[in-house]
């Protein structure tokens, strides 16, 4: 009786958040996209964090600050894995900072942040993936987080491809109709068209594909440990799992002869 009743409950929960995910939000439409880090044992692809590396830096860094990001993470392990030269080369290469010290700009290096970029007005993009995780859930059981990820890159990558072409001016600013965007009008013009950078990898550079790798970055730079969290996570349901088979045997053991003796009497 009580095996029926919670598998009906777990359908009726399931069924429910799939529901809830399917109608999600008003008229945005955003796509589940399979990345690689999804799901309880999902990692990042380093080569695709280069990519998406490189997208933000010819693309949206124009626009967007990553002031949460320091330089030097590109070279950690479960990152983009950048060597420390090549980190240290992208750094000085691409970005200045202003130096207090020196009260000068100077090349970027290793220890410093991205700059933030307030100069388009255009939100800083560190936080990004989380701050807009809300697709898959808050609601529900957790199952489609748990399976298809926070939503948050997601996100991102529909914002990108969500673009109609249709744009309006309001108060003397150009909106632009973007079918992702909550409200459906957005004030950053299409930053990508497809074809916009040249990967050395010679990997596909579609609009899907380089909208998908910067979402991917994005991710990374939002949770750079997700990796690491997720093997803890497994490390101690292990643990449990034993612990908890350990103590049954153990309790077992302990009250075996007054268990016993119980029969006996019988
Ligand atoms: C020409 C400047 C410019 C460029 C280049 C640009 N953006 Fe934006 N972006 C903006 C502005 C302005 C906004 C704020 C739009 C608004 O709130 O209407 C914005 C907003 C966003 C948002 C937040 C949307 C939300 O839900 O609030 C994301 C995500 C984003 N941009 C991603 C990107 C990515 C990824 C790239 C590079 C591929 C990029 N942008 C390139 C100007 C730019």
């Amino acid at each position: 009786m009580f095996k029926k009743l919670s598998i009906a409950a777990i359908t009726a929960l399931t069924l429910t958040s799939g529901a809830f995910a399917a109608g999600g939000g008003d008229e945005q439409h955003i796509e589940n996209i399979d990345f690689s880090f999804d799901g309880p044992f999902g990692k990042y692809d380093q080569n695709q964090l280069q990519r998406g590396l490189q997208v933000y830096t010819e693309v949206c860094a124009a626009c967007h600050g990553l002031q949460y990001v320091p330089f030097r993470t590109l070279a950690d392990e479960g990152g983009p894995h950048l060597s420390e030269d090549q980190m240290r080369a992208y750094a000085e290469q691409n970005f200045e900072v202003y130096d207090e010290d020196l009260e000068d700009t100077r090349p970027a290096k290793p220890v410093d942040h991205f700059p933030a970029n307030t100069d388009a007005g255009a939100p800083d993009l560190s936080m990004m993936a989380k701050a807009r995780a809300g697709f898959h859930g808050p609601y529900g059981t957790g199952i489609n987080q748990l399976l298809k990820g926070m939503g948050g890159p997601d996100y991102i990558a529909s914002l990108l491809l969500g673009y109609t072409g249709e744009e309006k001016e309001e108060a003397g600013v150009t909106l632009y109709a973007n079918t992702a965007f909550p409200g459906g009008w957005i004030s950053m013009a299409p930053p990508l068209a497809g074809e916009d950078v040249e990967y050395a990898d010679h990997h596909s550079n579609d609009l899907h594909h380089i909208s998908e790798d910067v979402s991917a970055f994005l991710m990374w730079t939002a949770e750079p440990k997700m990796m690491a969290r997720k093997q803890a996570g497994f490390v101690s349901v292990l643990f449990l799992t034993v612990l908890s088979v350990l103590l049954y045997l153990t309790n077992k053991k302990i009250w075996a002869p007054v268990k016993g003796k119980g029969r006996k009497e019988n």
